[in-house]
């Protein structure tokens, strides 16, 4: 048997495979299992931002001698020290970090920090847009013929980003008591969808209005071409640019979790 026929035979996917079967990358460059070389222009959906077989880190990770598994309850240097190294570059405020395994579970975690803080049980967020596996990720996107069981409170704005969109953000901002709005700055799974300057200005004053946390890496700017530059939508958590001014009543139980 090949690799399509095992992949169909063992593998569930959403849609098909496509052909190409990758054997290695290094760099920008991936190889298929004949040696053809390709130019990576998705990087890994947008994940391999350091580039693929990168040798620093490979060093790093065959050298690494530390403990296999570091029970959650216990003190270990390794977390401390990039906990400390993300609050740095983080904006704002923000000083803490959960941990995590990855997209879909920091952004779960997101969402249940955001209702413990504010108190606040409903989301805004981009009709279609992705967030994750999770129930919590795909409630944010709003497939509810597919999943009929998703959470109930979760407001949807479609695209495209401009001023009836904004309309609507305001009023549901207005309207609802909503704990955090989330989208991409860049909404790359919406085809890269590029939202106006005037959208996000409106949506974060309206957030801001209604004390609600917006969890964008936009910055004034970042839609015009001259002085974008590309955001990095793998950062560690989708990060808030307003945050409620309360601080998460939840550390000690949730550091319990992860
Ligand atoms: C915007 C956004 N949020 C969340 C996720 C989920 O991340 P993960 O695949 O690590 O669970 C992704 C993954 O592509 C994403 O693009």
């Amino acid at each position: 048997m090949d690799v399509a026929q095992r992949d169909r035979l063992y593998l569930a996917r959403e849609e098909a495979a496509e052909g190409m079967q990758i054997a290695r990358s290094q760099g920008g460059f991936l190889f298929d299992q004949h040696g053809k070389k390709y130019l990576d222009f998705t990087a890994g959906w947008c994940v391999g931002n350091l580039g693929w077989g990168n040798e620093e880190i490979r060093a790093a990770v065959r050298d690494f001698d530390g403990p296999t598994y570091v029970h959650p309850d216990y003190l270990y240097r390794g977390w401390a020290e990039l906990a400390e190294g993300l609050a740095e570059i983080a904006p704002g405020k923000l000083t803490k970090c959960y941990r995590a395994t990855g997209g879909s579970e920091a952004v779960e975690i997101a969402l249940q920090v955001a209702m413990a803080a504010t108190g606040r049980p409903s989301f805004i967020s981009l009709a279609g847009c992705y967030h994750g596996n999770t129930i919590g990720g795909r409630s944010l996107a709003g497939d509810r013929e597919t999943y009929p069981n998703l959470l109930p409170r979760c407001r949807h704005v479609k695209p495209p980003l401009d001023d009836r969109a904004a309309d609507r953000v305001e009023r549901l901002l207005k309207g609802e008591k909503v704990a955090a709005f989330i989208m991409e700055p860049v909404v790359c799974n919406l085809g890269v969808l590029i939202p106006s300057n005037e959208f996000m200005l409106r949506a974060m004053r309206a957030a801001s209005a209604a004390r609600c946390s917006l969890w964008t890496r936009w910055r004034p700017g970042l839609a015009a071409p001259a002085n974008s530059s590309p955001p990095n939508i793998s950062s560690w958590i989708r990060t808030c640019c307003v945050w409620p001014r309360r601080s998460p009543p939840v550390t000690r139980r949730w550091g319990r979790r992860w």
